[in-house]
């Protein structure tokens, strides 16, 4: 990458690099890699081995290996979570966000003011700077797999985590969910369009007191989900628009997402027609998006970039590296696979490209018309 071709020569105390002539170039994307259910396993065995963490929390990184960072893809963390049977864990609000799937035992959530019970395959989203306590009061252990964009916050240095002061706490609400004691000053909707260029105007107040959209934690119910995938006509030319589920939280609105950065999805269902002769495999196409799967049921296989991958139930997998060409397909009546992804920040940052076909033109997705499946 050009970026990285050169540093400032700090000996010398310049502060400049000279680019001139220099094209942009595209990263070279991470390699596709699998983390097996039996490395999975071992490693939800050992967090349920050590002594109780003085935090409460059991937690494991699971790491790619390029990461220098401690993620799974450059913008997204993959963690293990055990709770114990009787623990219960508080933790404190940052302003990252996650999305976290249940894959052993039963827990009690509490996130601001929701509650809810999770069980196996149950999906949930946490806002950003929502306070969470977690609790086993069962007597299996219960294990999440987490996915947050903490990353990309460490790398802006905008990663805030609470030290717990009360200042954050949601305030007392009066009326239409207005705080006691505040009044939204007019100005803060004040917009001055210039007369030439497009361009416009807004003040000071409108970027202390911005238009509030309040986020809640979220809830996919497997059970749900799954019968949703399977009531999905299967006679489409289309695989994925057969399989396919977006996990989305009403608020991300058109980015898509389940929170403001990144998509879960869940893949699959019965296929009645189903041969058992050959692999159902998707058209090899790329995204800069990048894609995780995490397989629930069945046989799957992706080809990235003509390398062959084949995962099954429990196997965590990087499917899709940020514009690498990949397919994924199938080899089962009944299968499914949860995803995650970086729709929803690529989406925000209007910067989603994505080739279905690999003669065509890239598209710049949501700035330009799509495509029919
Ligand atoms: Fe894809």
């Amino acid at each position: 990458m050009a970026a990285e071709a050169k540093a400032v020569d700090r000996r010398a105390g310049r502060h400049f690099v000279d680019a001139s002539g220099e094209q942009e170039r595209m990263p070279r994307f991470w390699k596709a890699f699998k983390v097996s259910r039996e490395e999975i396993d071992g490693e939800i065995d050992r967090l349920k081995s050590i002594a109780r963490p003085a935090n409460g929390r059991r937690l494991s990184y699971i790491v790619h290996p390029q990461s220098t960072t401690n993620s799974i893809t450059p913008g997204i963390r993959a963690s293990i979570e055990v709770i114990m049977p009787g623990e219960v864990i508080d933790l404190p609000a940052t302003n990252s966000s996650s999305v976290r799937i249940c894959i052993e035992g039963r827990g009690e959530a509490r996130i601001d003011n929701k509650a809810f019970e999770v069980g196996r395959l149950d999906t949930w989203s946490t806002p950003n700077m929502a306070v969470q306590t977690y609790a086993n009061r069962g007597d299996v252990p219960h294990v999440r797999l987490m996915f947050s964009d903490a990353p990309l916050l460490e790398y802006l240095h905008a990663l805030y985590v609470s030290d717990g002061t009360a200042a954050e706490a949601p305030a007392a609400t009066e009326g239409e969910g207005e705080p006691a004691g505040h009044h939204r000053h007019p100005m803060a909707d004040f917009v001055h369009r210039l007369p030439t260029g497009g361009g416009a105007l807004k003040t000071y107040h409108a970027f202390i007191d911005p238009e509030v959209v309040e986020q809640t934690a979220l809830l996919w119910r497997w059970e749900e989900v799954k019968a949703f995938l399977n009531d999905m006509d299967k006679d489409t030319p289309d695989l994925r628009a057969a399989i396919i589920a977006m996990y989305w939280n009403p608020s991300t609105g058109r980015t898509h997402g389940s929170t403001n950065t990144i998509t879960a999805w869940m893949s699959g269902g019965v296929d009645p027609n189903w041969t058992g002769k050959k692999w159902d495999m998707a058209r090899s196409h790329r995204h800069n998006v990048t894609a995780l799967n995490y397989a629930v049921a069945g046989n799957w296989k992706t080809i990235v970039e003509r390398e062959e991958i084949l995962w099954g139930p429990g196997d965590l997998v990087l499917t899709a590296p940020a514009w690498a060409a990949h397919s994924n397909g199938r080899f089962d009546r009944e299968a499914y696979t949860f995803a995650i992804q970086d729709n929803a920040l690529l989406g925000a940052l209007n910067s989603t490209i994505m080739q279905e076909y690999v003669n065509r033109p890239p598209l710049h997705l949501g700035a330009r018309p799509g495509f029919e499946a």
